[in-house]
């Protein structure tokens, strides 16, 4: 009897986004984690948002480094991008690392940029900010439109991702029907909590409202709670807010494309920590078998 490994189809891509890195513990979780989902999973190309990765507060040159060495191919970020300030310095030279791309004019870094996945495919990662409820900026609709017309799916890349860094539910489900079709996944980010309602939209765009932060889930978004729990009850001055330091879960959205780019399957990621569990079973079930193959010593490919 011969036995054939189930392969990860040739033409499909596979990827993970991660949602807002929180303080140490977060990054605990990317240190700990990546690296083996990454072979798990059989993972192109991983995209992390850093935002709150240096104490909760913007993201550092040696914390970005961090990341990309345990195998994010990009750092998406969005308003606490430069609460460290060396972030306006570091981010020129630093390609992977992304900024909102509706920030004025002349703001350092970028918010689009182009990068070659583990499979070869070319792989547009845009950041853009929602304007409802947050800091004025320009029209993020606009900008989304002027990036995906300058490199569109199919023709200029072979996947589109979208981090849309917004405030509000509709203005990211807005995104994604505005986009259907012509990006590969839209995926929210900002709220720090993880919505159910990942799906296919009907052209064939992985969407979800909001990745979830990677952070300790017995907190106020992240943050130790005793802090917010005060500032919410009394209206005087008091504390900093410090990340919770417990265990985080690593959350996000694992998609896998078709050729075109366009998503065949998604499934939310919550690993570790205090939530409830979640993984993709369909490439769980695929690395189960390869490693009971493994284990028989029956010929892979
Ligand atoms: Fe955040
Ligand atoms: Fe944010």
């Amino acid at each position: 009897m011969t036995y054939a490994a189930p392969a990860p189809d040739a033409a499909a891509t596979r990827l993970l986004f991660i949602g807002d890195v929180v303080g140490r513990a977060g990054r605990k979780a990317i240190m700990e984690r990546l690296p083996e989902l990454r072979r798990r999973w059989a993972l192109d190309f991983i995209v992390v948002n850093g935002e709150n990765a240096a104490g909760g507060f913007g993201i550092t040159e040696a914390i970005c480094d961090e990341i990309l060495e345990a195998g994010a191919d990009c750092v998406t970020t969005g308003n606490h991008v430069f609460d460290q300030r060396e972030a306006m310095v570091f981010i020129e030279r630093q390609p992977r690392l992304l900024r909102p791309v509706n920030y004025p004019p002349g703001t350092p870094g970028r918010g689009a940029n182009l990068y070659t996945a583990a499979n070869g495919r070319q792989v547009l990662v845009v950041n853009v900010m929602g304007r409802v409820f947050m800091d004025a900026m320009d029209d993020p609709f606009a900008a989304i439109e002027r990036e995906v017309g300058a490199c569109p799916l199919g023709m200029a890349c072979d996947a589109l991702i979208v981090d849309i860094h917004a405030e509000t539910s509709s203005e990211k489900m807005a995104m994604g029907h505005f986009v259907d079709g012509r990006a590969s996944l839209v995926v929210g980010t900002h709220t720090h909590v993880p919505t159910a309602d990942g799906q296919i939209l009907p052209q064939g765009t992985a969407y979800m409202t909001d990745a979830g932060m990677t952070g300790d889930y017995d907190s106020v978004i992240g943050m130790d709670k005793e802090e917010p729990l005060r500032r919410f009850t009394r209206k005087t001055p008091g504390a900093r807010l410090e990340p919770a330091q417990g265990e985080a879960t690593l959350c996000g959205v694992a998609v896998e494309l078709d050729a075109a780019g366009l998503a065949l399957r998604m499934a939310p990621v919550r690993l570790g920590g205090r939530l409830a569990q979640s993984a993709p079973f369909f490439w769980e079930q695929e690395s189960a078998s390869a490693r009971t193959l493994e284990a028989s010593g029956a010929p892979q490919r």
